[in-house]
C-alpha cells in the first residue's frame, strides 16, 4: 500500500523544493507526523522551516545521555528562539543499566556489535516510542553525506518502523546550501560547527575531521565507512 504512495510521492515530490514538500506533508499528514532532530545543521534548517509553515509540529530529539554539552544548550537555544518545546525522549533506564553492568560504560569501543547494542539501547528503542502515533517522520540525510546514503530518496518506507513514510526533504542538498540557509536566517547551530565537527553524535564516538576528510569520518572514527549507520537510517 505506501510502496505505491511513496513511488507517486518521489514523482511529485523528487525534484520539488524542501518547503514545497514539507508544505504539502505537513498539511497531508497532521497531527500524525514528526520531525527526528540531532540537532545538526540539517536539522536546524528543517526546525526553522517546519515552524514556518506549523508550529505545532512534533519535534523531537533523542537523547542518549551521552550528547555533548553544546547540544543541550542547543535544544535550549533552539526551543528558546522558536518559541517551541522539543520532546525529548530517553533511553529506558534499566536496559542502559543492564547494558553497563554487563559490558562497561564505553562498551562501544570495543567492538562494532557492542556500539550497536549501545545505539540500538539508547537511539532506535527510544525512536520507536517517539514514532508511537504517527504516520510519517522528517529526517535531515542528505545523500552527499555517507556512502551508505548514496541511493537514498525524499521519501521512503522505514520497513523498521513499521512501515512508516519517512521523508527527507534535504536529500539533495549540498553542505553549502545547508550553511548558505542558516546563515541567512541566523539559525542558531552547534557550535561545535565552528570546531571541525561536520556531523555530531554522541560525545564518545564523535571527533573533529581535518581538512580534505569525509564529512562523517569523524564519527564511530574507528569503524569503516560502510557500518557507520547507528540503525536508525539502517535499510
Ligand atoms: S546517525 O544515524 O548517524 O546518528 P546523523 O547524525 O547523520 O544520523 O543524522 C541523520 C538524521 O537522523 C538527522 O538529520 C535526524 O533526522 C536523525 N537523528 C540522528 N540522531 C538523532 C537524535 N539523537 N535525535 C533525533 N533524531 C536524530
Ligand atoms: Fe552509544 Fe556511541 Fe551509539 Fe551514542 S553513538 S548510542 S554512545 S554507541
Amino acid at each position: 500500500m505506501n510502496e505505491k504512495l511513496v513511488k507517486e510521492y518521489n514523482e511529485k515530490f523528487g525534484n520539488k523544493s524542501a518547503i514545497q514538500a514539507l508544505e504539502f506533508f505537513l498539511k497531508e499528514y497532521k497531527g500524525r507526523i514528526a520531525l527526528a532532530s540531532s540537532l545538526g545543521a540539517e536539522d536546524q534548517v528543517l526546525t526553522h522551516m517546519i515552524v514556518q509553515i506549523d508550529p505545532e509540529t512534533k519535534i523531537f530529539t533523542l537523547d542518549t545521555g551521552r550528547l555533548f554539552p553544546e547540544t543541550y544548550d542547543l535544544i535550549d537555544r533552539t526551543n528558546h528562539r522558536y518559541k517551541i518545546k522539543m520532546d525529548v525522549y530517553f533511553p529506558e533506564a534499566k536496559h542502559v543499566e543492564n547494558m553497563v553492568k554487563e559490558k562497561g560504560v564505553n562498551l562501544f569501543y570495543e567492538s562494532i556489535e557492542n556500539r550497536k547494542l549501545c545505539c540500538h539501547i539508547r537511539k532506535i528503542e527510544p525512536l520507536r516510542r517517539a514514532l508511537e502515533g504517527s504516520d510519517a517522520w522528517i529526517t535531515g540525510l542528505r545523500r552527499e553525506q555517507s556512502v551508505t546514503r548514496n541511493n537514498d530518496t525524499m521519501v521512503e518506507i522505514d520497513k523498521n518502523n513499521r512501515g512508516l513514510i519517512k521523508i527527507n526533504p534535504l536529500i539533495n542538498w549540498t553542505e553549502n546550501e545547508v550553511w548558505d540557509y542558516i546563515k541567512k536566517y541566523k539559525i542558531p547551530y552547534n557550535k561545535l560547527h565552528d570546531q571541525g565537527f561536520p556531523s555530531i553524535g554522541c560525545l564518545p564516538c564523535t571527533r573533529a575531521i581535518q581538512p580534505g576528510e569525509d564529512l562523517r569520518a569523524g564519527r564511530w572514527w574507528w569503524e569503516q565507512p560502510e557500518h557507520k549507520e547507528c540503525g536508525l537510517h539502517e535499510k
